[in-house]
């Protein structure tokens, strides 16, 4: 973190006293720290405190007679190479996701051109109410990233989720958003979300995928330099900005599209939960209900993930995903065998992990070997992770850089 340039958004939650030891901690590690507070902010810290940690003063007030020439605002957003929103209230993400810029701290993250972090504190009840939910999603959605809160005592009394994480966790994500751009030249084809199978003109069968998994990690290897091709099917999240995307339905939608893409990407990772089962029969129509029920014939989908492993030149790297039920270990291991791909992911279905949850905990297999865990985290802090190790533990192919000779 040395001669990192931070900027700190302290807003007005009881959490904003942990945004004091955040602070100490940027700076022992080297970092530059500056601190903007929201009005709310100052009713529980003062700014002093910030002002002595961070060794610079700190601003709230938009309209506050400065010294220096400039628009503050403008010229703090330019400044920062990070922003990190700690505490983040349910009302500064409401504002944030909407655009809103009526106050120093909103508008700061209006200009914002570099990597922002939220590290959200709020009572359970908020964190799950589905209006954060939805900002939260649209934050994501425009590339924001959140270091998720934990679980435990709040100040409200209550157990549950909604406490901020702690410093040395957000911490941690700024320290792993500086590690060079090790997908440069990498060609990344991702797969996500779900695929629904017909039963007849208005019925289907799908699962829970959300896509959030698979959209992280889309963001996260274009962040880290890569080219993305993105092939997803139906989804709970918004589309990131990618260099290609393609919006199928059903897995055999799903497998031309990979089929098409793959020859030319270097590293398929295969995050969508493709159905595994489809309707054995063909009914056109709208099905009729009738009184002693139906039975429905299935048939297994096509394996897209072996097909293209069976298909992979030496250069290229296939990643699969694995959902388990608890102890779900040896199965991802045969699961390589059986697929052929090079790593398995595994993700084990509980109420923090698996399809519908904001956060994962993942073990990351090549062959037989266990070469990452990532203990429970954000879904996008794991798909940095992910890509983090299996790009220092393989030598992708990646497109030559380019020569300029004078
Ligand atoms: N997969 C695929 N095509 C399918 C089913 C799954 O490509 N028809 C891929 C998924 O994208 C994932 C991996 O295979 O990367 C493992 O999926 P999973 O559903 O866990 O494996 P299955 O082979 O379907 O085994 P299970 O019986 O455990 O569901």
């Amino acid at each position: 973190m040395k001669e990192k340039k931070i900027l700190c958004i302290v807003t007005g939650g009881i959490a904003a006293y942990k945004a004091a030891f955040l602070v100490r901690l940027l700076k022992q590690r080297g970092a530059l720290v500056r601190v903007v507070m929201s009005k709310a902010a100052t009713e529980f810290v003062t700014p002093l405190t910030f002002e002595v940690l961070s060794g610079n003063p700190v601003s709230w007030d938009l309209f506050a007679p400065r010294d220096e020439p400039g628009v503050e605002h403008v010229e703090l957003a330019t400044w920062a190479e990070r922003i990190i929103v700690a505490p983040a209230t349910a009302d500064f993400i409401s504002k944030s996701a909407h655009g809103a810029a009526d106050d120093l701290a909103s508008t700061v993250i209006a200009a914002a051109r570099c990597p922002v972090y939220l590290a959200p504190a709020m009572n359970a009840g908020m964190w799950e109410n589905p209006a954060v939910k939805r900002n939260v999603a649209l934050l994501e959605g425009d590339g924001r990233r959140f270091v998720e809160p934990g679980s435990g005592e709040l100040a409200c009394g209550k157990t549950g989720p909604g406490r901020m994480a702690e410093p040395e966790e957000i911490v941690g994500a700024l320290e792993r958003s500086f590690a060079p751009g090790n997908l440069d030249g990498v060609r990344v084809l991702v797969t996500a979300g779900r695929t629904e199978e017909d039963i007849d003109l208005v019925r289907y069968i799908s699962n829970r995928s959300s896509g959030r998994m698979g959209f992280a990690i889309a963001r996260a290897a274009r962040e880290m330099g890569a080219s993305v091709s993105l092939v997803y099917g139906p989804v709970d999240v918004p589309v990131p900005e990618v260099d290609s995307a393609k919006s199928v339905r059903t897995s055999a939608e799903m497998k031309r599209a990979v089929t098409m893409a793959f020859p030319r990407c270097n590293l398929l990772i295969m995050a969508a939960a493709v159905a595994d089962f489809m309707p054995a029969g063909k009914n056109p129509g709208k099905m009729k209900r009738g009184v002693k029920g139906i039975e429905l014939e299935l048939r297994p989908t096509p394996d897209i993930l072996a097909s293209v492993s069976g298909k992979k030149k030496k250069d290229q790297i296939v990643v699969g995903f694995a959902l388990e039920e608890k102890g779900g270990e040896e199965k991802a291991r045969e699961k390589i065998r059986k697929k052929g791909c090079d790593y398995m992911v595994l993700n084990v279905i509980s109420e923090t992990t698996g399809f519908v949850a904001t956060t994962n905990r993942v073990t990351l297999f090549k062959g037989n070997r266990k070469v990452l865990e990532t203990g429970l985290v954000s879904k996008v802090e794991a798909a940095s992770m992910i890509l983090d190790k299996i790009s220092s533990d393989t030598r992708l192919k990646r497109k030559p850089k380019r020569v300029v000779r004078e």
